[in-house]
C-alpha cells in the first residue's frame, strides 16, 4: 500500500514496542521485570474510579462539549491557578483525551512548513516526531549530564530567533528526571520574548512528582502566560494512564484553533472519565500524596543499586519516576545494553536513544514498580554485566 509521504516523517514511542517484545518472552514462560514502561503501578485511587463508574450510571455516556464539560474546566482553572500561582480561566482550558493530543494540536495550531522548534534531547520522543510530522523543523537542545540534566541556557538563548516558532520545556523531565531551576526559565523567557512570534510548550505532566522544592511554571513569568501553551493531565499523578484525560492551559487566541482540531479529530474526551477528573482534583489527594513518597523510597533504591553496579553512574533524578544511568564505561551502546538486560536478564529497559541521538550512552529505568522488583532487576543486572566481563 502506498502510504502518504508525511508518514515518514512520523516517528514512534519504543516504549510500546519493547513492553510487545517483553510480554512476547513471557509468553514463553520467561519472568520479565518491566522498567519500560512510564506509568505508575498503583491503581486509579479508589473514589476517582468510583466516580466514573457512577457518572456512566447517571448517563454521561455521550459527546460532551469539545473543550471539556464546564465543571472539569472550572475545577482544572482553579487547580491550575492555585499551584502556579497565575491566573487561569475555564474558558482557557481545553481537555483532552491525555496529554498528549496538546502537544499535537499546539504544533499543528502553530508551526507552518519549515518554522524551527527547539526541543529536548534526550527528550519524550513525540516531540521530535509531532515537530517533524506538522512540517516544521526539530531543532535539539541537549539536556546535559554534567549540568545536572539541566539543559545550557545560554546556548538555548542564542538558538532562539525570528525563526524559531516555538521552545518546547519538559521539567520535571522525561527520561532523566532534571528539573529548571526558576533562574532558567526566567532567561529563557525573556530569550522568549525577544522575538515578537515564539511561543513556548510548557510540558509539565510531572510537575506534581517533584522530590525537592516547587515547582515553577515559566507561564508565571511576567507577559508568559500568553505565550506559553502548559501541557498537564492526571495519568502520571492519578495514575489514570488509561482513562485518556489531559488538558492545555492556553493563551486565549489559541482556544478556538485548538477546539477546531479537537472537533476535527476527537470530538470530545470520554465523558465519564471527565467527570473522573472532578473527583480527582476536588477529593482527597492523599493518594497521590503516598504514591510520590512511595517513588522517592523507590528513588533511593534504585539509584544506590545502579551506582553500586561496577560501570555504570547514575544521577539522582529531581523529578519524575526515572532513573537514566550512565553506561559507556561498560563499553556498550545503549541499544546493546537495552537488548542484554531484556534477552540475558530479563529486565525491559529503554535504549537512551528511544528519546533522541543524545540519548546515547545511557539507558532508562522507570521505577514505578515494587522495591522488591527494583531489588531484583538490580541484582540480574550486576549478574549479566558481571557474566559479560
Ligand atoms: C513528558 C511527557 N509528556 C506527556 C506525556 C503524555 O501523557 P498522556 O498519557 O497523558 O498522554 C508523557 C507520557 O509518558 C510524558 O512522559
Amino acid at each position: 500500500m502506498r502510504l502518504a509521504s508525511r508518514m515518514e516523517r512520523l516517528g514512534t514511542e519504543t516504549a510500546f514496542e519493547v513492553l510487545a517484545k517483553a510480554k512476547a518472552l513471557e509468553a514463553q514462560g520467561r519472568s520479565i521485570i518491566h522498567l519500560e514502561i512510564g506509568e505508575p503501578d498503583f491503581p486509579t485511587p479508589e473514589h476517582i474510579v468510583e466516580a466514573g463508574c457512577q457518572a456512566l450510571r447517571d448517563g454521561y455516556t455521550h459527546y460532551t462539549p469539545a473543550p471539556g464539560i464546564p465543571e472539569l474546566r472550572e475545577a482544572i482553572a482553579i487547580d491550575a491557578t492555585k499551584r502556579r500561582g497565575v491566573e487561569f480561566s475555564p474558558e482557557d482550558v481545553v481537555v483532552t483525551p491525555g496529554g498528549k493530543p496538546v502537544m499535537f494540536y499546539a504544533l499543528l495550531a502553530l508551526v507552518d512548513e519549515g518554522d524551527e522548534v527547539i526541543y529536548p534531547n534526550p527528550g519524550f520522543p513525540i516531540y521530535e516526531s509531532m515537530i517533524r510530522f506538522a512540517g516544521g523543523k526539530a531543532v535539539p537542545i541537549q539536556m546535559e549530564e554534567a549540568r545536572d540534566f539541566s539543559l545550557d541556557v545560554e546556548k538555548l538563548c542564542d538558538m532562539i530567533g525570528p525563526q524559531t516558532r516555538m521552545v518546547v520545556l519538559n521539567s520535571p523531565h522525561n527520561p532523566t528526571g532534571g528539573v529548571l531551576s526558576r533562574a532558567d526559565l526566567e532567561a529563557i523567557a525573556e530569550a522568549v520574548q525577544r522575538q515578537p512570534e515564539t511561543l513556548v510548550l510548557a510540558d509539565e505532566i510531572y510537575s506534581r512528582m517533584l522530590y525537592e522544592g516547587e515547582h515553577f511554571s515559566i507561564a508565571s513569568l511576567p507577559g508568559m502566560r500568553e505565550r506559553t501553551i502548559v501541557l498537564d493531565g492526571f495519568s502520571k499523578i492519578y495514575a489514570m494512564t488509561g482513562w485518556r484525560l489531559g488538558y492545555g492551559l492556553l493563551p486565549h487566541e489559541l482556544v478556538a484553533p485548538v477546539v477546531r482540531l479537537l472537533i476535527n479529530s476527537a470530538s470530545c474526551t470520554a465523558a465519564a472519565t471527565q467527570m473522573a477528573g472532578v473527583a480527582a482534583l476536588t477529593g482527597s489527594q492523599a493518594p497521590s500524596e503516598a504514591m510520590v513518597e512511595e517513588f522517592r523510597r523507590r528513588r533511593e533504591v534504585i539509584i544506590q543499586g545502579l551506582n553500586a553496579i561496577p560501570k555504570i553512574s547514575a544521577k539522582t533524578p529531581h523529578g519524575a519516576f526515572y532513573a537514566f544511568p550512565n553506561i559507556t564505561e561498560t563499553g556498550m551502546t545503549s541499544r546493546q545494553m537495552a537488548d542484554l538486560l531484556l534477552n540475558e536478564a530479563d529486565v525491559a529497559a529503554l535504549s537512551g536513544t528511544a528519546f533522541g541521538v543524545y540519548g546515547e550512552g545511557y539507558i532508562r529505568l522507570s521505577y514505578a514498580n515494587s522495591v522488591e522488583q527494583i531489588e531484583e532487576a538490580l541484582d540480574r543486572i550486576r549478574r549479566a554485566l558481571a557474566e559479560r566481563q
